[in-house]
């Protein structure tokens, strides 16, 4: 009796696409027909609202709606899912239907998450995962193997860092790095013959050095490596690394794709063929992104497109505003001519982004005093908040990087990174204005 009220609601239709009319189940099958199961970028309740704007994908993007008539996609909260019968249960482990199982394979609410991810970068399919850490240690662990080279940007989140260092090499997996600025021939002196992937950020954390996509995608292609570009500073609404020839991208969704300092999460979106192979290592090994940061996820995504234009605006009047203040002794922002790679971030990016770094004349000392002195600003292991937050990189982020390997990457001692939040402008200002006051 149950499971015929069930058969009949999952046969309502649900969208119209083209003047053809889908049902939830027809639609599911002809999802699976094109592909994996999580190939989610038109996923079953989805195909009525891709539209070629991504606001509204952020916005739209919805699960299925369920027969409550919810407006807000509900929070799926559940470990794993029932099936009418055995046939179901036994063909869904088959592989030969995309129904939902257990929530560490995936999960209604993380596929729309991925979904909306997928369409804001254009990527054919992702997986999400607990943290940005997992999504980066996920694409290296499914993809490269004993004897394979890892060729990264030597400006790399400390822990990506760490990873590269410390643990890849446990597994025999060689790696290098080429600095921020090598050109076109460095890169490729720097390729060996068992280099199988090329990893780098733009902007990088903290130095936000800008690397060129295009000239980097364009090697990667005439070698056949697979490049995978960390995202997480610029987000999609701002660069699209796809578009200039990355095969997978992934994010710290920790960071501005939550935007309010709630929950932890990661994804990794590109290449269908290299996604079956993360999602593989992923299923079994567990790092799935919990349902409940899902939801939170994916409706910051709703209001990501507004955020980031106000941050960067914000970054922006900040950037100006200090650039010639006589304690600062060198600031970097990408969208400001004085920086060293101005040309190209105006090129790859919509706008500057929402952090700003600057070396204190006075160095570590100068740091300490400044941090001590703020009165707005948070002091807190995290960017990308509607608060604004100040941190210093040598004794936090970066401490794990010797002193040499923090100068090559130009972590200064005095270095200072500013996330801009959505404060008033001018309120953000002050504080830093009356802390650098302090120094003197
Ligand atoms: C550029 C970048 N990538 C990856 C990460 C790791 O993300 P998570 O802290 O979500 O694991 C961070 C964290 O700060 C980051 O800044």
């Amino acid at each position: 009796m149950f499971s015929a009220v069930k058969k009949t609601l999952r046969k309502r239709p649900v969208a119209i696409v083209r003047n053809v009319f889908f049902t939830a189940e027809n639609m599911r099958s002809r999802v699976f027909a094109e592909g994996l199961k999580y190939n989610i970028l038109i996923s079953n309740s989805n195909l009525h609202i891709m539209s070629k704007h991504n606001q509204t994908n952020a916005i739209r993007i919805q699960t299925e709606r369920t027969n409550e008539m919810e407006h807000s996609t509900p929070m799926f909260l559940t470990s794993s899912f029932c099936f009418d019968n055995a046939e179901e249960m036994r063909a869904a482990f088959a592989d030969e239907s995309d129904d939902n199982i257990y929530s560490r394979f995936s999960n209604p609410g993380v596929q729309e998450f991925v979904d909306k991810m997928c369409a804001l970068e254009g990527a054919e399919a992702g997986y999400a995962t607990a943290s940005g850490m997992s999504a980066v240690f996920g694409s290296f662990m499914a993809l490269l193997k004993q004897g394979d080279h890892l060729l990264s940007c030597n400006a790399i989140f400390g822990s990506t860092h760490t990873v590269i260092a410390k643990y890849l090499p446990k597994y025999g997996i060689e790696s290098s790095y080429v600095g921020a600025n090598a050109t076109e021939a460095e890169w490729e002196a720097a390729i060996r013959p068992n280099t199988k992937m090329i990893y780098l950020e733009t902007p990088t954390n903290p130095g936000l050095d800008v690397l060129d996509l295009a000239m980097i995608g364009r090697i990667a292609k005439k070698h056949k490596i697979i490049l995978n570009v960390d995202n997480c500073f610029a987000t999609p609404v701002n660069q699209q690394p796809i578009e200039f020839g990355a095969d997978l991208v992934v994010h710290s969704a920790t960071k501005w794709l939550d935007g309010q300092g709630r929950v932890l999460g990661g994804v990794v979106v590109g290449r269908k063929d290299l996604i079956k192979e993360i999602y593989l290592f992923c299923r079994s090994t567990g790092p799935a992104l919990s349902p409940f940061n899902a939801w939170v996820l994916s409706k910051s995504l709703e209001t990501l497109d507004v955020r980031m234009e106000r941050h960067a605006s914000n970054a922006l009047f900040i950037a100006q505003a200090l650039e010639n203040h006589p304690q600062i002794a060198s600031l970097r922002y990408p969208f400001l001519p004085s920086h060293p790679h101005h040309a190209i971030a105006t090129q790859q990016m919509q706008n500057g982004g929402g952090i700003v770094c600057f070396e204190l004349k006075g160095g570590l000392e100068a740091g300490r005093t400044f941090l001590n002195s703020l009165q707005m600003l948070s002091l807190t292991a995290n960017l990308g908040d509607t608060r604004s937050i100040a941190s210093h990189p040598a004794s936090t982020t970066h401490a794990k990087l010797s002193e040499a390997e923090r100068q090559s990457v130009n972590i200064t001692p005095g270095l200072i990174r500013i996330s801009v939040g959505l404060e008033h402008k001018d309120d953000i200002l002050s504080d830093i204005l009356q802390a650098l006051d302090r120094i003197s």
